[in-house]
């Protein structure tokens, strides 16, 4: 980039990379979107297939709901199947998969498309049409890619649950999104043992009434219930006439939905993040070629799960998109040893890699001696997302894994981005836990209060000015909470809810949530989702759940526990908790320290100040208490 010396510690990219990166010259192409945002935008739309042109790029008469491309007409799944299929992409692999049992499968671009085709068959005969919501429930494997893209074929709303949520997060996803059919698997394996979706389904499925059918994917094959008239085997229906593999793609409007995905926000419920088949599509096909820098050859591995928005912009869309061939591994990093990941990297040449710091930091302190053992030469660019990096656990993942050879792309975005927004490229010099600067054109800030801009190194509210092309689009059925919550605070700009700093040569330093989600081991969480769960519990009258920093997961949840009169503390009933938050929303969501209290800090109208626990919990001063009741 400039020749301008830059302050800190600073990784300059070599020569090589440089020369070989998609992007050459980060500057000029930021020069170039910052004055022709519209047109950079469409430059990138024209490297994809429309069935019809936009008639404009932007439309922005109807603020904060941005359209883009208006008036196009696509499909994601055209554009991520068929178009590869009329190529000599036809035969590349899209999908490589093992699972944690040694299992292994491939998927050509043309093996992916007629499967596809064949379920996307299936829905359809089952009444499942444009606009209908189908929620998906599995595991990290093949059938979640296949589901995913089914939907999208024939314009039906996906709205896929992570496999590690568990009946009232289910429940409650199945029953906002009204959807018709569930798609399960049987069970996933972690660890050796297997997690029963299947039944964790069924007991969400006894709460919720909207499901009429129920397919259920054969992985553990376990035994397990199956109702008749409503539960199906996918390789059953898979096996019959109507899976044909000759499938009429759905012509859908640019702005016409293609998933929801619900994500934790402030108080309330999980919200369903809204994303289109146009927008979305052109902005993770585009920051995944230009951060990734995406070559024809590469083996691209993101060892996310599907379930979470990495997954569907950088697992799914993103990689299909580009025509890459992905790997996705179905198990944990240090199953049955720490050396797992490092062998599926050797063992399938994966050259770019992308992970969280959480499983970095995991990682690291298995030791040098796990990944020494493999040979990881294949490697040539490393990700990391979901969290801050801490400058330690960036220069061992640079060191020990990349050679000192790989640069690291610490991706800043959100369930409500779609797409990365603070990135480096490979030709940025990087500094270890700056994510850099914005994508380019793309223009944020750090800001007080007032919404004014902070001082170089200033903490503040990191805000996004611009509109972007992968934006959420609304709140499903609540455009009023999109507002709120997003554009509420400061006048036409998007509110992240991170707090940042931003240094003297704009690299922004990402600090973490200001509002009540928790992040843990990179997993998005909501106070109010573990507060509620517990207070479901019989034995609870009240509770608050805070955030506390921890060296591996980032934070761990801590709660502060009411009983109800009559009930007495005991260290059995703190581990029936604590099982009793697990089973209801997941077992990330498990209370690390419940603490059994008489009463919770509360302003005069009775909001719990979750800041004051915090501050207690950490032993430093709470600041402004003047709100608080007593
Ligand atoms: O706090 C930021 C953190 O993750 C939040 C978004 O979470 P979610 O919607 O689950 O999406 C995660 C994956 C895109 C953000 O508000 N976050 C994400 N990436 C980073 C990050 N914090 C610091 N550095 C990152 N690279």
């Amino acid at each position: 980039m400039t020749d301008k010396k830059l302050s800190g510690e600073v990784y300059y990219p070599s020569d090589e990379i440089v020369k070989n990166a998609n992007v050459k010259n980060w500057d000029e192409v930021n020069n170039y979107a910052l004055e022709n945002y519209e047109g950079f935008w469409e430059d990138r739309a024209n490297e994809l297939s429309w069935f019809k042109k936009w008639d404009k790029v932007l439309d922005d008469s109807k603020k904060p709901f941005y359209k883009w491309f208006v008036g196009a007409k696509t499909n994601i799944a055209y554009n991520c199947l068929d178009a590869h299929v009329k190529t000599f992409r036809r035969n590349k692999l899209a999908l490589i998969w093992e699972g944690e049992d040694g299992t292994k499968s491939n998927m050509s671009y043309y093996a992916l498309h007629r499967e596809t085709c064949r379920f996307a068959n299936i829905l359809k005969s089952l009444g499942v049409g444009k606009g209908d919501r189908v929620t998906i429930y599995m595991g990290r494997i093949p059938e979640i890619v296949t589901a995913m893209l089914a939907c999208a074929r024939i314009g039906a709303i996906h709205s896929v649950v992570y496999g590690g949520f568990s009946v009232e997060a289910l429940h409650e996803r199945l029953e906002d999104s009204q959807s018709k059919v569930l798609i399960v698997a049987d069970g996933a394996y972690q660890r050796g043992k297997i997690v029963r979706l299947k039944d964790i389904a069924d007991e969400a499925l006894r709460r919720a009434a909207t499901v009429e059918h129920v397919l259920v994917v054969k992985r553990t094959g376990h035994e397990i219930n199956m109702e008749s008239g409503r539960d199906m085997w996918y390789h059953e229906l898979m096996n019959l006439p109507i899976a044909d593999h000759g499938c009429a793609i759905e012509e859908m409007d640019a702005e016409d939905p293609l998933f929801m995905l619900y994500t934790s926000g402030t108080t309330g419920k999980p919200k369903a993040i809204l994303h289109t088949h146009g927008g979305y599509m052109v902005g993770t096909y585009a920051t995944l070629k230009y951060v990734f820098d995406i070559k024809e050859e590469d083996r691209y591995w993101c060892a996310a799960d599907p379930g979470w928005i990495t997954g569907h912009s950088y697992i799914v869309y993103g990689p299909l998109l580009n025509g890459t061939t992905s790997f996705i591994y179905e198990g944990a990093p240090n199953f049955p040893y720490p050396n797992r990941w490092w062998q599926m990297i050797e063992r399938y040449g994966i050259n770019l890699f992308y992970t969280a710091p959480t499983a970095i930091r995991g990682l690291m302190r298995w030791g040098n001696a796990w990944v020494n053992r493999h040979n990881l030469s294949s490697l040539r660019l490393l990700g990391s997302v979901g969290e801050p990096i801490n400058p330690e656990a960036w220069k061992w993942y640079y060191e020990v894994v990349g050679n000192s050879k790989c640069p690291i792309m610490d991706t800043w975005w959100q369930t409500e981005t779609g797409m990365f927004m603070i990135t480096p490229m490979p030709c940025v010099p990087l500094k270890p836990g700056s994510g850099t600067r914005p994508f380019p054109g793309i223009e944020m800030d750090v800001v007080n209060e007032e919404g004014e801009s902070v001082k170089p190194n200033e903490e503040g509210f990191l805000i996004i000015k611009t509109p972007w092309p992968a934006m959420v689009r609304t709140i499903y059925n609540d455009d009023d909470r999109y507002v709120d919550q997003y554009w509420g605070k400061f006048e036409g700009v998007y509110l992240t809810g991170d707090s940042a700093k931003k240094d003297e040569d704009g690299y922004f330093w990402v600090i973490g949530r200001v509002d009540d989600v928790i992040k843990v081991s990179g997993y998005r969480l909501g106070t109010a989702e573990i507060e509620s769960a517990l207070v479901s519990h019989d034995a609870v009258a009240e509770a608050a759940a805070i955030g506390m920093p921890h060296d591996v997961k980032g934070n761990v949840i801590y709660t502060y526990v009411i009983l109800r009169s009559g009930i007495a503390p005991s260290d059995k009933l703190r581990e029936e908790l604590k099982k009793h938050v697990g089973h209801e929303v997941g077992p990330i969501a498990k209370p690390e320290r419940i603490e059994f209290v008489d009463s919770l800090p509360k302003t005069r109208s009775g909001k719990i100040m979750r800041r004051v626990l915090k501050a207690k919990a950490l032993g430093v001063d709470p600041g402004n208490i003047s709100t608080l009741e007593e």
